[in-house]
């Protein structure tokens, strides 16, 4: 039995073919309305979510499974003081698979330990968010055909974002990459991601202040909204929250075929006016999202693909 809880658990070969098989799940659906047939997904939410818990749901509807779960903790025994530990094993009893977002770093880690099925991370705190990685991988390699020899800028709270970390674990195995990440000097990388990821695997990369300056090297910018939920003050989320704002007129100094990602939500750091342009690959990413996620159900629960 395998789990998903840091994007390092598949290795480029396989990330390489999930990423082939949710690229044949986008152009053949109907092929696989019933590949889980039977089987259950179990989606444990701690934290708020839009995107993952729903596209998750969405995952296992479109493979002919069933979903259940909860929202939030305050409407699971969590409330009522119940553990991770205990949680998943009784979820163990009641479906074949589950996504568990939760605030506290390290709690899928810890379901996985006790945990008779597949338990993958949606998002523990400020540290890793691998199926949001594995969505971006599969936007980057769609749209650019390619997930080698690029430049991408990072923008906005690198210290937070646990999207960013795990995007920079999964792009430095890959040849010809090339790191420009802006930030407040506040919301800088944490320095782990410097020293254990990008120096000790030789890595390019600048960490700048200034979005304009780094616009024409770029070939991905993937922006980044400023956690609020992770500042202990809010006078600092005040002061930071605006840092970058990306629009029409700071897309000018862009390349043509630059692309922007963001996993969302937003908030203001992409202005509405950038969405009509064709190099903004959001809402594409998170459709996107949805084929990841059925073909990484499809493997952790080493269901075959169909004729
Ligand atoms: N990208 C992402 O994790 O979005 P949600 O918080 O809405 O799931």
């Amino acid at each position: 039995m395998r789990h998903l809880l840091n994007p390092l658990d598949f290795s480029v070969e396989e990330i390489s073919q999930l990423l082939d098989l949710a690229s044949d799940i986008e152009h053949n659906l109907p092929k696989y309305a019933h590949v889980c047939d039977g089987k259950k997904l179990a989606t444990l939410f701690y934290e708020p979510s839009t995107r993952t818990r729903l596209s998750f749901e969405a995952a296992m509807l479109n493979l002919g499974g069933s979903v259940l779960g909860f929202a939030s903790a305050d409407s699971s025994s969590a409330a009522k003081g119940e553990s991770v530990a205990d949680t998943i094993r009784i979820i163990s009893c009641y479906a074949d698979i589950c996504a568990m977002r939760h605030p506290k770093e390290g709690a899928p880690l810890v379901a996985s330990q006790f945990s008779s099925i597949p338990v993958i991370n949606a998002g523990d705190g400020g540290h890793q968010h691998p199926t949001q990685t594995l969505t971006d991988l599969m936007t980057i390699r769609s749209l650019t055909g390619r997930l080698d020899n690029l430049t991408v800028g990072i923008c906005g709270d690198l210290k937070f974002g646990r999207t960013v970390h795990s995007l920079i674990e999964a792009l430095v195995r890959y040849t010809g990459i090339r790191f420009v990440l802006i930030s407040p000097q506040e919301l800088r990388i944490p320095s782990y991601i410097r020293t254990d990821v990008l120096d000790r695997k030789g890595i390019e990369y600048q960490e700048v202040d200034n979005l304009d300056e780094a616009m024409p090297k770029l070939d991905i910018l993937y922006m980044t909204r400023v956690q609020k939920e992770r500042f202990f003050n809010e006078e600092d989320y005040i002061r930071l929250k605006d840092s970058y704002i990306l629009d029409n007129k700071k897309m000018q100094l862009a390349k043509k075929d630059m692309y922007i990602l963001h996993p969302l939500p937003r908030v203001n750091e992409i202005s509405v006016e950038v969405d009509k342009d064709p190099r903004a690959a959001y809402f594409r990413q998170a459709q996107y999202g949805v084929y990841v996620r059925m073909a990484l159900i499809m493997t952790l629960l080493e269901v075959a693909k169909p004729c």
